[in-house]
């Protein structure tokens, strides 16, 4: 457990390097398995995800070792397909060694996932897509349990574009005989980085970032080393910062495109942009406008992960906001913990209607969950007096020392 500890009333000032993706790499981690040779990753942020993904691969027999931003895994010695609770209760995207374990070795027994309370995080739609390739696919207790003497590609048809669906059905898939048709697939930007890598390592795809994804199975013995893209939610996290504490931040690092549903909601408040080639810089002095009705939806619309991010921002905005939660359905636990700081949040089931107020006071807060923690930490920022936020780990398993960030930009943040 530890206590972050906010001085709201500093503007923030500076720039930054945007670290490596969470949501990019993990399913690199989990795809490394399916080579029989070496994978080296760069550009890996200090996560603890990383770190839970790093104990599974050994768990499984793999050697795999972290040095600075530098990952190296070698699948070869891997000879197991069972995972426990005690390694993937730590994280939700622990479902996503599911498709690698069944692709190798044509047998996967794996706990149930923990992770973030975002409401029931069922996994339906993955038992559907190993079902779809020729497995047997069924819940055995707290565990999804999944045998197939041969993978078969065949037809998929996802009824919700699932990003950690479409990871298992094209990892799962390298390792099926034949082709298979993924429709209806996620496309956000962790796609189409975890096809590229696919591709190294010799699969046969294409049509990531579409909705029809088309793999084709295939030896994977080439080895890869990858460069894992950057945290378009980190990204989004320090835009919003310097929203919430005002100021002028340059993001280094970032992928434009992969921002421009936040960036636009955040010109609408206005906040200045520049979105320059890798680089966002952000300046917003006095009070922000609201960023009326966001709705959350699959890439490219309004990610999710930023749904509580762009919240903390329009708590002190002129006017108010109504933030539509479409993608998880317990998305707004932070609500509460922002109403004890003075805001002003009426929850009418998928909706948040947010209506800013002059100062939010500091409090003393509970993270709980990732990006809801990161989100009253960026509150605190702008909040009158001190901010201790209490947080279980939510935040160290998304994000690369906040707290370092923040304070490097003249934020007033310690941890205890
Ligand atoms: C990934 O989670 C991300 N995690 C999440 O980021 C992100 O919020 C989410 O995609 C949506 O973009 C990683 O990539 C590690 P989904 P995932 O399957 O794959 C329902 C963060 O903060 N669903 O797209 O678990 C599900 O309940 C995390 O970095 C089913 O019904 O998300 C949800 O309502 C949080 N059945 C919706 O689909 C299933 O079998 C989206 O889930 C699977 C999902």
């Amino acid at each position: 457990m530890s206590i972050w500890r906010i001085r709201g009333g500093r503007e923030l000032d500076g720039s930054l390097t945007v670290q490596g993706s969470k949501n990019a790499v993990l399913p690199l981690l989990a795809a490394a398995i399916l080579t029989g040779c070496e994978t080296e990753l760069f550009n890996v942020p200090a996560l603890r995800d990383v770190d839970a993904s790093l104990a599974i691969l050994r768990r499984l027999g793999c050697r795999a070792e972290r040095d600075s931003d530098r990952v190296y895994v070698d699948a070869r010695p891997a000879d197991g397909f069972a995972l426990g609770r005690d390694l993937t209760g730590q994280m939700r995207s622990s479902v996503i060694f599911l498709g690698a374990v069944l692709g190798r070795f044509h047998e996967a027994r794996i706990a149930l996932p923990g992770g973030c309370e975002l409401g029931p995080r069922p996994v339906d739609l993955h038992l559907q897509v190993m079902r779809a390739l020729g497995a047997e696919a069924e819940m055995d207790g707290g565990d999804i349990v999944c045998r197939a003497d041969r993978l078969k590609g065949g037809y998929i048809l996802l009824p919700f574009p699932s990003v950690g669906a479409t990871e298992n059905a094209m990892i799962a898939a390298c390792g099926a005989e034949g082709r298979t048709v993924l429709d209806g697939a996620a496309r956000e930007p962790e796609i189409v980085e975890l096809a590229g890598f696919l591709r190294v390592m010799g699969a046969d795809i294409a049509g990531e970032g579409t909705s029809q994804i088309i793999i084709n199975g295939f030896e994977p013995k080439k080895c890869v080393r990858w460069s894992v893209m950057p945290d378009r939610i980190a990204a989004a996290t320090m835009l919003c910062a310097c929203v919430c504490a005002g100021g002028d931040v340059e993001v280094r690092g970032l992928v434009p495109g992969h921002v421009r549903a936040v960036t636009d909601s955040l010109s609408s408040m206005g906040a200045e942009l520049d979105i320059l080639d890798r680089r966002a810089r952000i300046r917003c002095h006095g009070r922000p406008q609201s960023p009326g009705v966001i709705r959350t939806e699959p890439y490219p619309g309004f990610p999710t992960d930023a749904q509580p991010l762009l919240m903390a921002a329009a708590l002190q905005a002129g006017g108010t906001a109504v933030f539509e939660e479409n993608i998880f359905s317990g998305r707004f636990r932070h609500a509460a913990q922002m109403a004890r700081m003075g805001a002003d949040i009426r929850l009418e089931g998928r909706r948040a209607v947010v209506t800013g107020v002059q100062r939010l006071h500091g409090a003393e807060v509970a993270a709980e969950d990732l990006r809801g923690g990161a989100a009253l930490i960026l509150a605190g920022l702008g909040a009158e007096g001190e901010t201790q936020v209490t947080d279980p780990g939510h935040v160290d398993r998304g994000y690369e020392r906040l707290d370092g960030a923040l304070s490097a930009l003249g934020a007033h943040i310690e941890r205890i």
